[in-house]
């Protein structure tokens, strides 16, 4: 099974002290950092954009390798993703992980182009990868897992994605209660896919990670969970213990 990696989301931290908040959370032995920007229109709310990222960054060290400790996990709720990659990469993301229900449109350079819209996801994943970035691709609740089946297939592994993230609540805001009728796409994907890194993220913490581990997520996001503890290094640890074992 692939590596257990743990995600805090930044989105509960504190934007006033944002890179002590990151730097910390590193050192309270976070794996990831998981980075939730918001743009107003694929979601119902707004956090902050690439120069945020930029300034962030320098107080964490880069990752040493691919999906290595500080990694800069940014998961994009957008309505354009494919714009915006180029601005993250300079800000220092390392995962660029986008929206299915987005890329439709946006990855089109012209509407003609959407019209076969199964294969713009693939293109914007190439397009990800030739900048240099990891690339993930997540759904909302209420997305089949069916649609990404002819995207994880792919014979080309520059169009397939280093990340699927499934999540648990709809995006838009920490602290809302997990959907464990999410977890099924987690387990469908877990069985055809051994190794492929699976994300989880809403409403992750002590007493719903079992049901995530056991569906067989091994990227666990979580924001008031952890930045809400009294000891976030003993939440974080709790998490990865609970999917480890
Ligand atoms: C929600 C964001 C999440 C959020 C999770 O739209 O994608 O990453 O921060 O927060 P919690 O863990 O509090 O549900
Ligand atoms: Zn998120």
């Amino acid at each position: 099974a692939p590596k257990t990696l743990i995600a805090p989301s930044i989105l509960s931290a504190d934007f006033a002290q944002l890179g002590a908040e990151c730097a910390r959370t590193i050192e309270q032995g976070a794996d990831w950092l998981h980075v939730d920007i918001m743009d107003g229109h694929f979601v119902p709310n707004i956090t902050f954009g690439a120069p945020v990222v930029a300034k962030v960054r320098p107080h964490v060290e880069k990752p040493a390798q691919p999906a290595g400790r500080g990694t800069f996990d940014c998961h994009m709720m957008i309505a354009e993703p494919k714009k915006w990659v180029k601005e993250f990469k300079n800000a220092g993301c390392d995962l660029y992980c986008f929206h299915y229900e987005a890329a439709f449109s946006s990855a089109a350079e012209s509407p003609e182009q959407t019209t076969d819209k199964k294969t713009n996801p693939k293109e914007l994943i190439r397009y990800i990868h030739e900048q240099g970035l990891l690339a993930g691709i997540a759904i909302k609740p209420d997305t089949s897992v069916d649609v990404l089946w002819d995207i994880l297939e792919t014979s080309d592994p520059k169009e397939r994605p280093d990340m699927v993230l499934v999540m648990t609540v709809y995006p838009g805001f920490g602290g809302q209660k997990f959907m464990a009728s999410e977890l099924p796409k987690v387990q469908e994907l877990r069985k055809r896919y051994p190794e492929l890194n699976i994300e989880v993220d809403g409403g992750l913490g002590p007493s719903t990670i079992d049901q995530a581990a056991d569906a067989g997520a091994n990227v666990i996001v979580a924001g008031s969970a952890v930045f809400g503890a009294k000891d976030p290094a003993e939440v974080i640890s709790l998490l990865r213990r609970s999917v480890d074992t």
